[in-house]
């Protein structure tokens, strides 16, 4: 063991767990929890995670967020077998952030991830400490998503049938309220749903303050009433309770139909507590990526004519380059999504690399989404301008529609940096 990597171990198996109350769900879980254990990194150390496959499927581990080498990346065509051990090497060279790693195993992440297969994984920066925003206890993170049960409180897979997936989960619990004092807290919101947006807000309106997203903290804060993201993204925000001693604040997802659906409830307890913890104005500079050497258009589209789901009229193949990027570029891409007879949501996410979100359908992007990124909403019948530039490794990566039924029925593609 050398000084400069952490290691770490992780059995993937299936597993009893109570999501329910009283009733046994059988899950497929990293260390067969619900969700995975989270992992701590340090910026700039490596760490090595050995997952150790003890199911009977196939499976394989993607690193969503990290600027991985593309042979730990978690690719379909690297899988887990049953029994194998594979060692992933992340050097986490890139900022501290909150990141995630789920299932890959070709066609199939979407059922994985949804009988469990996802945990966090942060990346922390000794370095951030002087910021002084809430760390420790005060630094939550919480994993959104939603999941569709039978009567004996078994996990139902169907493909796409997200109308049915009606139970939100945050931790794994479904609507739990979570004890807090009253001051301010940092909470890592990830959307861990195979199909489901949010928009949240607190039931008494207060500030969201976003400090972060995807690629880790913004350039300053930016305080909002309300914050959309889609599955797979991520936004840090700071919530301040000390101004609700004994009070209760309900977090609230108004994205559907115009429903109200509360999601988890904060009871705020206890006496007022010296907090010495703050939000600066200040977060960390944003480097905005220069003029573009490359523009390339993208299309994602539900194949009317087979039912699939394709990215530039192709269904995913793995043995297939379709884009060729070279290292060092700046480039511009368009990402449309026509399909607006249904209308069909999308969004984009890229192995490998952060980004920056230029505009969608012309606008500015607001909030979390002027950080840098992994993932963003293509909106339907419109499109969203990104500028990416990858320069860590060269080699295949993915990049899909993180609408994971979407990716599965073969709305991904792959790409070679040279
Ligand atoms: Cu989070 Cu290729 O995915
Ligand atoms: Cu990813
Ligand atoms: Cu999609």
């Amino acid at each position: 063991r050398s000084l400069t990597t952490d290691y770490y171990e992780v059995s993937i198996r299936e597993a009893q767990v109570e999501v329910l109350p009283g009733l046994k769900t059988t899950i497929m879980g990293y260390e067969g929890l619900f969700p995975g254990p989270t992992i701590k990194a340090r910026a700039g150390r490596r760490a090595i995670v050995k997952h150790k496959n003890e199911m009977a499927h196939e499976t394989v581990v993607h690193l969503h967020g990290g600027h991985t080498a593309p042979e730990y990346d978690g690719h379909p065509k690297d899988p887990i077998e049953p029994g194998e051990t594979i060692d992933y090497k992340y050097e986490n060279k890139q900022p501290a952030t909150t990141l995630w790693y789920h299932d890959h195993t070709h066609m199939m992440e979407a059922e994985m991830v949804f009988r469990g297969l996802a945990g966090f994984y942060i990346i922390e920066d000794p370095a951030e400490a002087s910021l002084g925003l809430p760390t420790g206890q005060y630094d939550v993170p919480l994993m959104l998503r939603d999941s569709r049960f039978d009567d004996n409180g078994q996990i139902v897979f169907e493909m796409d049938d997200f109308r049915y997936r009606t139970t939100l989960l945050v931790n794994g619990k479904p609507q739990p309220y979570f004890k807090v004092a009253p001051r301010k807290y940092r909470f890592r919101l990830l959307n861990g749903s195979n199909e489901r947006y949010y928009t949240l807000s607190l039931s008494d309106g207060s500030p969201l303050v976003q400090i972060g997203s995807d690629g880790g903290l913004l350039a300053a804060p930016i305080p909002a009433t309300s914050i959309t993201f889609t599955p797979g993204e991520r936004v840090d925000v700071v919530v301040d309770f000390s101004r609700y001693a004994d009070g209760t604040q309900i977090v609230l997802n108004t994205f559907d139909h115009n429903t109200t659906t509360p999601v988890m409830r904060f009871d705020v307890t206890g006496s007022a507590v010296r907090d010495v913890s703050r939000v600066p104005t200040r977060l960390r500079p944003m480097r905005r990526l220069g003029a573009a050497d490359v523009n390339r258009d993208i299309v994602f589209k539900l194949d009317r004519t087979t039912g699939g789901f394709v990215i530039n009229g192709k269904s995913f193949d793995m043995d297939r380059v379709d884009e060729t990027v070279k290292r060092g570029d700046t480039e511009i891409w368009t990402v449309s999504n026509p399909d607006t007879q249904p209308s069909v949501p999308h969004n984009i996410h890229l192995h490998g690399v952060h980004f920056q979100v230029l505009d969608r359908n012309g606008q500015p992007v607001e909030g979390h989404e002027t950080g840098w990124k992994d993932t963003v909403a293509v909106p339907v019948g419109g499109q969203v301008r990104i500028k990416v530039r990858y320069q860590d490794y060269t080699g295949r990566y993915l990049f899909h529609c993180h609408l994971l039924d979407h990716s599965s029925m073969g709305m991904m593609a792959q790409l070679e940096v040279v």
